[in-house]
């Protein structure tokens, strides 16, 4: 990096547009050295695009910025030697080994002793006795797993991945964000995107981006907090009949089904309270007071956005 700075993403006012339709909206973020910055919200919101403006891939229409201390308009090449970047689709060699695969990625990195990364590597990922099947045959744990043993190697200084978890199995998936924290841990900052809620909550931050437009970031806490959500938890019977009633109904914003449970949330509490009264007279309906989880966040951020931007 450039300069030492806390900072390792700075951006302000991104737009791309693609064929006349924009895809990115006046994108502006922070991204601290060192942390794990997670990318949520719903497909086609240009997540990925974003992620390939940031490390010089693409050149955003307006905006500018810097990432590792570098332009992000001038300085491209530079950026791209510095990141480590995850694509959504698996981009190894499915006919090579796992050793095959990372000397390959190693020499075309130029690092010096190939043989020796690869097998350091290989060590790391807990891949040891596997280094000679194919990467093809691999299960989609390991897989990521090799992939993101690949773009570790030439010691980046910025880890971009793009939905590294999507269908990878419960254990897999902790094991994957075990090492990302581990590389966190090191100094390296990392940029994820992902659908998964309990990743979320493994971020420093996040950040949620609906429909090219960046909605709400901060801490975990502070996305709940400044939602300004107010939720009721119901349990009992007839759960679904609850739930069709309420739908719609003044002040209720969200219902959605958790387990065994109901979650119902508005932002305007007395007219959300109004709407609930009736039912919570109800014997059979237990009512309780919680405060909203990141889900139902986001669930109620994506109604919002729905309505606004599409
Ligand atoms: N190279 C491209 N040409 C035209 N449209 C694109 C291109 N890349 C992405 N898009 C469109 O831009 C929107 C955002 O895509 P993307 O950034 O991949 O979203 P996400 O990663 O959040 O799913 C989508 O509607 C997608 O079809
Ligand atoms: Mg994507």
């Amino acid at each position: 990096m450039s300069g030492d700075s806390a900072i390792a993403i700075d951006v302000r006012g991104l737009t791309k547009s693609f064929g006349g339709r924009e895809v990115v909206h006046d994108l502006s973020m922070q991204v601290k050295r060192g942390s794990i910055y997670g990318f949520l919200g719903p497909n086609g919101s240009g997540k990925t695009t974003t992620i390939r403006i940031l490390c010089g891939l693409l050149t955003p229409d307006s905006g500018e910025g810097t990432c590792l201390g570098y332009d992000i308009r001038k300085d491209a090449d530079k950026i791209k030697r510095q990141v480590g970047y995850m694509t959504q689709r698996f981009s190894l060699y499915q006919d090579l080994s796992v050793r095959e695969n990372l000397e390959f990625v190693a020499r075309l990195y130029g690092l010096r002793d190939a043989r020796g990364a690869a097998r350091e590597m290989i060590k790391r990922l807990g891949l040891s006795g596997r280094e000679d099947q194919l990467a093809g045959e691999l299960s989609g744990g390991w897989k990521q797993r090799l992939a993101l043993g690949a773009c570790t190697l030439p010691s980046p200084k910025l880890l971009l991945l793009d939905e590294p978890t999507a269908g990878v199995d419960p254990k897999a998936r902790r094991d994957f964000w075990n090492e990302i924290h581990a590389l966190a841990a090191g100094g390296l900052t990392v940029l994820v995107s992902t659908h998964y809620m309990d990743e979320a909550e493994r971020c420093h931050e996040i950040a949620y981006i609906a429909y090219g437009h960046l909605l709400a970031h901060g801490t975990v806490e502070d996305v709940i907090a400044k939602s300004a959500l107010s939720t009721y938890t119901v349990t009992g019977e007839d759960l679904n009949e609850l739930a069709v009633a309420l739908t719609g109904k003044p002040g209720v914003d969200m219902v959605a089904p958790f387990g065994t449970s109901l979650h119902v949330s508005g932002r305007d509490v007395a007219a959300l309270e109004s709407s609930i009264a009736p039912w919570r007279e109800r014997s059979s309906l237990h009512w309780q007071k919680s405060s909203p989880s990141l889900e139902d966040v986001f669930i109620e951020l994506m109604g919002r956005s729905t309505d606004n931007f599409r």
